[in-house]
């Protein structure tokens, strides 16, 4: 049985990512920002008393990040898996028109948040003897351009070089470090992205051939990270394959997602 910390897991892929591990028998601190549980994950953590525990974390502030790893190994006695998972969209616009707060905001949770949890979770790790961290991609973790969307993909291009450079550095130790690729999935980051007053319908058509619930896609990466014993893992949900395949079936196969 593992000992899992996700950061971001009071809702959306965290909160799914929780619930499997759970289901897979094992322990998971879960975290976000509120002092207490929401609601949804108050019930869940009543259903598995033994196996949760929930501590507040800001991964924009290392303090908090730390304090997550303390209380958890508290709690645990050891950490297995950390994963690198709260992240914030901000509302598409040219980068010439977006506020600084949004800057601010993206920057700080999903590049800053994530340095300062792959630190503590490594520098842990080694200590402890081995371990495994896992970072979450996105939209610019690979060559894709997409316009009003540059500073979000800008966090997670440096996303994916930093975690292949952790690798790199850890190579000669017993921590692994891993990317989980997840595609577009419909939580709070689409759903209720600042500024949006609604989805267009030609977002929605595409969103319905190549987005899936979080729920989907924790249950595709959570079996593979538990078995997972390489370092520069990389899982992804939404391969070329799968989009080829998508896109040549839609006319026939009718997916609602939105
Ligand atoms: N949805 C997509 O299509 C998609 C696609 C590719 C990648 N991703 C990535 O997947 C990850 C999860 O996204 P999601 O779609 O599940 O988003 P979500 O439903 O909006 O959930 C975001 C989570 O991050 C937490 N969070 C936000 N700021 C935080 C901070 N400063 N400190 C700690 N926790 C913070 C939130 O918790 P609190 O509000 O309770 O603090 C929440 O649990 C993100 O890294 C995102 O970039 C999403």
């Amino acid at each position: 049985m593992k000992n899992v910390v996700i950061t971001g897991s009071t809702r959306g892929l965290g909160f799914c990512m929780g619930k499997e591990f759970l289901n897979a028998g094992c322990n998971v601190t879960f975290s976000g920002r509120g002092e207490a549980p929401n609601e949804n994950l108050k019930s869940l953590m009543e259903l598995y008393k033994d196996q949760t525990f929930y501590v507040q974390c800001d991964v924009r502030k290392i303090d908090s990040i730390e304090n997550l790893w303390n209380e958890s190994a508290k709690k645990w006695k050891k950490i297995d898996i950390w994963i690198n998972n709260a992240g914030v969209n901000y509302p598409d616009d040219y980068i010439y028109n977006v506020n600084q707060k949004y800057v601010e905001s993206v920057i700080d949770t999903n590049i800053k948040g994530m340095i300062y949890g792959s630190q503590t979770a490594s520098k842990h790790m080694i200590e402890q003897g081995e371990g495994q961290i896992w970072n979450m991609e996105g939209l610019g973790s690979n060559k894709m351009m997409v316009v009003k969307t540059i500073l979000y993909a800008t966090s997670k291009h440096a996303l994916t070089y930093f975690t292949r450079g952790l690798a790199k550095e850890l190579s000669n130790t017993n921590v692994k470090v891993g990317r989980l690729s997840p595609g577009m999935m419909a939580t709070d980051f689409i759903l209720n992205q600042p500024e949006r007053s609604a989805l267009d319908e030609s977002f929605k058509k595409i969103f319905n051939i190549l987005g899936d619930k979080p729920e989907t896609v924790a249950k595709f990466f959570i079996p593979k990270m538990l078995k997972n014993t390489q370092n520069d893992a990389h899982i992804v949900w939404l391969t070329t394959t799968k989009i080829f395949f998508r896109f040549s079936f839609s006319p026939f196969i009718k997916r609602k997602v939105l």
